[in-house]
Parts: structure tokens; C-alpha cells; sequence
């Protein structure tokens, strides 16, 4: 199966880039193939909304670095989106390039794709709501087949993240994918 995992702290090795980590070892060991594309060090222009993407055959007027994601978008079995919560949400980074998902929004609906979210926080996992919220609804627009959330509660950083089992969790998810 073809894998995307899209990650969005700029923690290089924070907490979601840890379980970005762990997920994708158990899903390399599984035998899969991954791409892992880490907003927060692309160039990554936000959508202004021009629909110029829906209309001609140029695509996006931001010829930036949604060009290296699109192609992987398209050819995933499995979408995966990684991010720390901010303000109950994914992160701004992750947000920007959801919303540049639009460009391909033909290719994308009703395709025939798994979708994941993994997200790590400081609270427990009530701050998750917004993003499983988002996250479901964009599936349900896509018309995906949700296969996992795991919300990593109470996990501010590392330490605190490798005090919980959500590590494991991650591996495991991805080893059974
Ligand atoms: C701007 C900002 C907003 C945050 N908002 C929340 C929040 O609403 N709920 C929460 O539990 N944690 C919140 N956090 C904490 C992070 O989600 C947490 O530290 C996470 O482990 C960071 O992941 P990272 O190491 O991958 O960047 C916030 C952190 C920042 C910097």
C-alpha cells in the first residue's frame, strides 16, 4: 500500500514527529510504502480562495511546494495527517495544507482512500475535539474510509509523551495497517 504521512510541528523531534516516527517504522516493517512530506519545512502558500484551481488545467496559481505533495495525494491508499494541537485544532501549518487540497479536489472525492490522524497535546484528549471533528468531516466530504485516530493526550513533550503508551500505539497502528 502506498502511504502518505503529512507531519506539521516544526519540532523536528517533538512529539507528533516521535509518533510520525513510530508509525511509520511499524508500517515499513508491514511492507509498505511511505511518503513523508513535513509542512512546517516546505513552502507552502496559503489558499486565497481564487478558484482558479477549478477552472483551465494549471492547477494552483502557487507553484510552491504543493507540488511535491500533490502527485502523492493523488496515489495514496492511505492519507495520514500528523500534528500537534493547537487551540483544539491541528496546527496552522497542517491547516494551510489542507486547505491546498482544494487544487485536486476532483482527483480527491470519492476516491478510493484510507485516512488517519494521529495528534499529540498537553491536556487530556478533550483538546482533540476540533481536529477529530475536521478530520472526520473532511472524510466524509472525500467519502475516505477512516481507519484510525489516536489522540495522544498529555503529552506536552517527549518526556511526557514516552510516559504514555501512545508510542507503542503509533507502531502498532501502523504494523497493522
Ligand atoms: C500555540 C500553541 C497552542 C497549543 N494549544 C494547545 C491546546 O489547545 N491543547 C493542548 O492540549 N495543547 C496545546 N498545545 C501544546 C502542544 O499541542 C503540545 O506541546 C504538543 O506536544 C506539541 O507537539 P510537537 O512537539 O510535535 O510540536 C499548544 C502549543 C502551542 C505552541
Amino acid at each position: 500500500m502506498k502511504i502518505t504521512v503529512i507531519t506539521s510541528s516544526a519540532h523536528r523531534n517533538g512529539t507528533s514527529s516521535m509518533m510520525a516516527d513510530e508509525f511509520i517504522r511499524g508500517a515499513k516493517e508491514a511492507g509498505h510504502e511511505i511518503f513523508r512530506f513535513d509542512a512546517a519545512f516546505k513552502n507552502i502558500h496559503p489558499c486565497i480562495g481564487c478558484a482558479k484551481c477549478q477552472t483551465g488545467d494549471k492547477g494552483c496559481v502557487f507553484k510552491d511546494d504543493m507540488q511535491e505533495l500533490n502527485p502523492h495525494l493523488l496515489d495514496a491508499d492511505l492519507i495520514v495527517l500528523v500534528s500537534p494541537i493547537y487551540y483544539f485544532d491541528v496546527n496552522g501549518q497542517m491547516k494551510v495544507t489542507i486547505d491546498r487540497f482544494f487544487a485536486n479536489n476532483m482527483a480527491l472525492y470519492g476516491a478510493t482512500k484510507r485516512f488517519a490522524l494521529i495528534t499529540t497535546m498537553s491536556d487530556p484528549a478533550f483538546a482533540a475535539e476540533g481536529a477529530n471533528t475536521t478530520f472526520k468531516l473532511i472524510a466524509d466530504l472525500y467519502k475516505w474510509d477512516v481507519v484510525g485516530i489516536i489522540n495522544a493526550e498529555n503529552s506536552s513533550d517527549v518526556e511526557a509523551l514516552k510516559k504514555t503508551d501512545f508510542l507503542k500505539k503509533a507502531y502498532e497502528f501502523g504494523r497493522s495497517i
